[in-house]
């Protein structure tokens, strides 16, 4: 649907539905075509529709590769609304010239205080006695009934201590927790003080001491399976984990062999390889809690979210007279 009728205006995609105020800001600056229907654009669809735009708010449901990048002659910026940016080609991105901007920040205590549900409701098995309650399994009350693991006194693993990483590792000093992490590099000393006095170790460390493991690391090549068969089998078998990361941190077939076996007591999972079309077998386990990619979806963060992409264009197609660039721009080198 075209919403706006002004000839002179950069012309801009809204892949995915969005606040309508969103829309209403951009529609003073843009040409602006939304999808406020929420129709998800096969690959061709999307080609088309970028045919003739300068710009496109995405989210990560929409697959940004370089055959796309290279295919849209005027497009000269993607702004996702995600703070992960795995279904954008960068690289190319910046080869075509193009700026690409994510939503960091916004998100990180946000997504921060869903890790801590997610594991809270992992270790003391939340999920699973509700749903026997409701199936009305509860005829009397038994002394050891849902024996969960604990979470205070326990030691937190961090895999992937950005700034999500340090949020949840603060919420843990209520909790008298030991924090242990691993990063790609170790934090400042005033960082990890402010982070419960993390301490950083090797990856096969925090797998084999951590009572509860977090992962919070970005998507990519390298990161691919970052938990997979051998590293569940170091974990402790009264063990939870918990992905708030992205789909393919790990391998989900070898997490539903170890949730079966016992490997490890439980996960809590907000994202899944291939999602949303996670594999069937999960369904079947109830030592795991799944939720569907909701880590940042509270209103306030998803309104700022919005608003942060929609920022990102505007510095990006519009720059002021000082030719400011845009806030989370991920390739600056694209601008020389
Ligand atoms: C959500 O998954 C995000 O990357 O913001």
């Amino acid at each position: 649907m075209n919403t706006s009728n002004s000839v002179n205006k950069p012309k801009i995609l809204v892949a995915r539905a969005i606040f309508p105020e969103v829309i209403s800001l951009l529609e003073q600056h843009f040409d602006v075509e939304s999808n406020q229907a929420d129709h998800i654009f096969s690959a061709a669809e999307l080609l088309q529709k970028l045919q003739d735009k300068d710009g496109v708010i995405a989210t990560s449901s929409e697959a940004i590769p370089a055959a796309l990048l290279q295919a849209c002659p005027r497009l000269k910026a993607v702004c996702n609304q995600a703070v992960g940016y795995n279904n954008i080609d960068v690289a190319a991105a910046t080869k075509a010239g193009i700026m690409v901007t994510n939503t960091p920040d916004v998100l990180n205590e946000t997504t921060a205080d869903f890790g801590w549900a997610l594991l809270m409701a992992t270790a003391r098995r939340i999920t699973e006695s509700e749903h026997w309650l409701r199936a009305g399994h509860w005829k009397q009350w038994r002394f050891d009934s849902f024996l969960g693991a604990d979470v205070h006194g326990a030691t937190l693993g961090v895999i992937g201590m950005g700034r999500i990483g340090q949020a949840i590792a603060r919420r843990s000093i209520g909790f008298d927790m030991q924090v242990i992490y691993h990063n790609r590099s170790r934090l400042a000393p005033d960082l990890e003080a402010r982070a419960n006095n993390a301490r950083f170790v090797s990856k096969e460390e925090l797998l084999r001491q951590a009572d509860h493991v977090v992962l919070v690391l970005p998507y990519s090549k390298e990161s691919h399976h970052t938990i997979a068969a051998q590293e569940l089998a170091m974990m402790k078998p009264s063990a939870t984990l918990v992905n708030l990361a992205r789909g393919g941190i790990v391998d989900d077939v070898a997490l539903i062999a170890a949730l079966r076996d016992r490997k490890i007591a439980a996960a809590g999972l907000d994202v899944f390889e291939n999602e949303p079309a996670l594999h069937p077998d999960f369904l079947a386990l109830s030592n795991v809690v799944l939720t569907p990619h909701i880590a940042s979806a509270s209103e306030p963060t998803r309104r700022a979210m919005a608003a942060c992409a929609a920022n990102n264009l505007l510095a990006a197609l519009l720059p002021g007279k000082d030719g400011e660039l845009p806030p989370n721009l991920l390739n600056p080198e694209v601008k020389g």
